[in-house]
């Protein structure tokens, strides 16, 4: 079924769990990462990526993850991730994702805050969270452009901008990290952050961060991880492993592959500790 952030997000940050949000971008991925999450009979966040328009454009993903996420044994979150265009982020906030991040963390403070609130406005006048971003998750690809999360400002944003959940910067990137392996993350800002908000924070960058890292970030109070370029990665290779007989054969082993690695991270996260009901 098709559920909204708010409640599992609340309990995961109660209960000191992260939910695993899963980038998607075609139908073998999604439906991948929904066997884990039916297997192991947990919430999962099924998420379409606005830099992703060109291999799967909004409205395919939307198809998708509707007819995916409601015929879904276990409650799916559809998440439009980091939009950096406000009207399509409010489009696919009245259009059925159920959670949406307006990402303006490349712009001013200002303009941030003036971005997020109008997308906040809109989008709980139709029932969605916002998921916003204060600090900047850079990419790994050249040189790392990002900027760890400050306290004063985070907890500024938050109070004016009333939004739901915020993606905060504390040492990951998003991609793998070509220069220095494993990352060194900011444990002591995290715990700082935590302390000073009181919404669910949210790590993006996942990815090859070390599972022993990513866990640390969830008893510390993470409440929702961003996982993509592992999956994308272990897809391809499961395509190269073999020479396979046919086209089916290899899909099928790369949704294997897809779905072990998906189930690998509900444990990293913690995301057993939900419970039904709460
Ligand atoms: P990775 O590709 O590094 O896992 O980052 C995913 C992400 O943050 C999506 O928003
Ligand atoms: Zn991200």
């Amino acid at each position: 079924m098709l559920v909204t952030s708010k409640l599992y997000l609340e309990q995961a940050r109660n209960k000191g769990f992260a939910l695993p949000h899963f980038n998607y971008w075609d139908s073998n991925s999604i439906r991948a990462e929904l066997a884990a999450a039916e297997k192991l009979n947990l919430p999962v966040i099924l998420a379409w990526a606005q830099k992703h328009s060109a291999e799967i454009n909004i409205y395919d993903a939307l198809a998708l993850g509707k007819y995916y996420g409601e015929k879904a044994s276990v409650p799916v979150i559809l998440h439009l991730d980091h939009g950096t265009d406000p009207d399509l982020v409010k489009w696919g906030a009245a259009n059925g994702f159920t959670s949406v991040m307006i990402d303006a963390s490349d712009k001013s403070f200002e303009e941030n805050v003036a971005t997020t609130k109008s997308i906040v406005e809109y989008a709980h006048q139709r029932g969605v969270n916002v998921e916003a971003e204060i600090g900047h998750v850079g990419t790994n690809s050249t040189e790392d452009n990002s900027n760890y999360t400050e306290v004063d400002a985070a907890t500024a944003f938050q109070n004016e901008t009333q939004v739901d959940s915020l993606a905060v910067s504390i040492g990951t990137s998003h991609g793998v990290y070509k220069h220095h392996g494993i990352p060194k993350l900011n444990f002591e800002r995290l715990q700082a952050l935590r302390e000073a908000l009181n919404i669910p924070l949210v790590l993006h960058g996942g990815s090859s961060s070390g599972d022993e890292n990513l866990t640390k970030t969830v008893e510390l109070g993470v409440t929702k991880v961003n996982i993509y370029t592992d999956l994308a990665n272990i897809s391809l290779k499961a395509a190269q492993e073999k020479p396979f007989e046919n086209e089916p054969e290899m899909a099928e082993h790369q949704r294997d592959e897809i779905q072990n690695l998906a189930e690998h991270y509900f444990g990293v996260f913690k995301t057993n500790k939900y419970q039904y009901g709460d």
